[in-house]
């Protein structure tokens, strides 16, 4: 009698606990196993499809929601576009050539390009159909002082950033462009050709040999005007000099990147110090666009072997170096098609060479949008129709042959941080 009622007393409390271990051993199928069956699945492409289906079942008789669909998602790329006086055009241009709906804009024409010419830009997303439908596209209408090469550009920078993860939390990519910057591929292209790789790449191209930086660079000390005054002039000299850093390790590398969510999570909220102050030390630093995230992604080992080293730019640099790159013209497509890049720079407004990119690699029409998979209405584009889907054209070919290289380098260590 007695054990019995005993027995009756622990039944209840076994029951409710095996219950509890069965539903969180389930939900940690679902959430844990399944995305990173998903990971390993595009290395191992034939062998993991049939464990996963298994799961996949074995959720579907359990769990009344569907599962997503295999594979993994498409990403979503955060784009900066910003320019200065006189680029109202050429941003409209750029921002028509990389506009996709699964994406995010913030656009920023600086406080050296006159009101009216930043009011025209700030009115055209207003009254732009596509624009204000989506919702997708930003201006920062309380504009920067930018000082090319000084801190206040990376200051800009960093302030996009913190907008964008601001307004979205989805974003898988941060890509920096000026508006004399042009993409080379479509955004379906790069949206597929970046599916499936790891979202912690960073592409940041980078060395730790100074060289003459050394001494021209990072030995100076300089000030932005930019910080404290309200009309623009260039960065001055300040005296004494001062020796190279022995807390880190200084690199440098090119001004433009494409940089990962959780990289632009760690610069943006400092929950470790390392980014906050490298930003105080790069500010009395020449050109400190071209080193200040180089220095802290190859500080921190986490994000130093996430590293690619590229720019995925195609830049064309007087031999040697000026100040600034050589204007590309129509003479030469033929290398920035052969770059396999996602994107060129620097073009000049209305050059016949971005009306053959238009042409021959983005089928871009009547100034409109790049063609994509999510255009409907008419004309074309005109109507955002499933922006879940992709189209991918010719430039995945290209685009794949330089990112699968590079990023096979960069998984085996190669190229990283030195
Ligand atoms: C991504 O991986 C899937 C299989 O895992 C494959 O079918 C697809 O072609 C790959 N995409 C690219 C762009 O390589
Ligand atoms: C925007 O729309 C308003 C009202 O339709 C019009 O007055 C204005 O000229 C338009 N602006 C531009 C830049 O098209
Ligand atoms: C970001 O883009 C601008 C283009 O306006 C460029 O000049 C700048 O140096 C870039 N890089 C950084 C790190 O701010
Ligand atoms: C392109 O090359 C041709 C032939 O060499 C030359 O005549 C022309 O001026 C070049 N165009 C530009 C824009 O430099
Ligand atoms: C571009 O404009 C021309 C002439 O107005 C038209 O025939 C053509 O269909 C348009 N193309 C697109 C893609 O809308």
């Amino acid at each position: 009698m007695v054990p019995s009622k005993m027995e009756k007393k622990y039944v209840f409390p076994i029951v409710i606990s095996s219950l509890v271990c069965a539903f969180i051993l389930f939900t940690s199928l679902n959430m844990g196993l399944v995305s990173s069956v998903n990971k390993i699945n595009s290395i191992f492409p034939i062998s993991m499809t049939q464990r996963k289906s298994g799961y996949v079942e074995l959720k579907v008789e359990l769990d009344t929601p569907r599962p997503p669909p295999p594979g993994p998602a498409l990403p979503r790329f955060a784009y900066l576009v910003s320019g200065s006086k006189g680029d109202l055009e050429l941003l409209w241009r750029t921002l028509h050539a990389l506009y996709h709906p699964r994406n995010e804009y913030v656009v920023h024409l600086d406080l050296e390009a006159p009101l009216e010419e930043r009011m025209a830009l700030a009115s055209r997303i207003d009254n732009h159909t596509v624009f204000s439908k989506v919702g997708n596209v930003y201006m920062i209408t309380k504009a920067n002082m930018v000082t090319y090469r000084g801190p206040t550009m990376v200051a800009n920078t960093l302030h996009a950033c913190a907008i964008l993860l601001k307004r979205n939390k989805d974003w898988d990519w941060f890509i920096n462009l000026s508006a004399s910057d042009y993409p080379l591929v479509t955004q379906d292209d790069l949206i597929y050709t970046f599916t499936n790789l790891s979202r912690d790449l960073n592409f940041i191209e980078h060395t730790s040999n100074l060289g003459w930086k050394a001494g021209q660079r990072a030995m100076p000390l300089i000030v932005d005007p930019g910080l404290y005054l309200s009309t623009k002039s260039d960065i001055y000299p300040a005296t004494p000099r001062r020796a190279l850093p022995t807390a880190f390790k200084l690199f440098t590398g090119s001004a433009w990147m494409v940089l990962s969510r959780s990289f632009v999570e760690f610069c943006v909220w400092g929950w470790d110090n390392l980014p906050r102050t490298l930003l105080m030390y790069y500010t009395n630093f020449v050109s400190s666009p071209e080193g200040y995230f180089q220095t802290v992604v190859c500080n921190v080992p986490e994000f130093a072997k996430t590293v690619v080293n590229h720019d995925m730019h195609y830049i064309s640099w007087d031999t040697p170096p000026k100040q600034h790159p050589h204007i590309l013209n129509i003479n030469d497509t033929d290398k920035i098609i052969r770059s396999n890049a996602p994107f060129a720079r620097k073009f000049i407004h209305d050059d016949p060479v971005l009306d053959k990119i238009d042409t021959d690699l983005l089928g871009r029409e009547n100034r409109s949008f790049t063609p994509g998979a999510w255009c409907s209405g008419k004309p074309t584009c005109s109507e955002v129709g499933d922006s879940n889907k992709i189209r991918p054209g010719p430039g995945v070919q290209r685009l794949n042959q330089l990112v699968t290289r590079l990023v096979m380098k960069a998984n085996n260590g190669q190229d990283q941080c030195r």
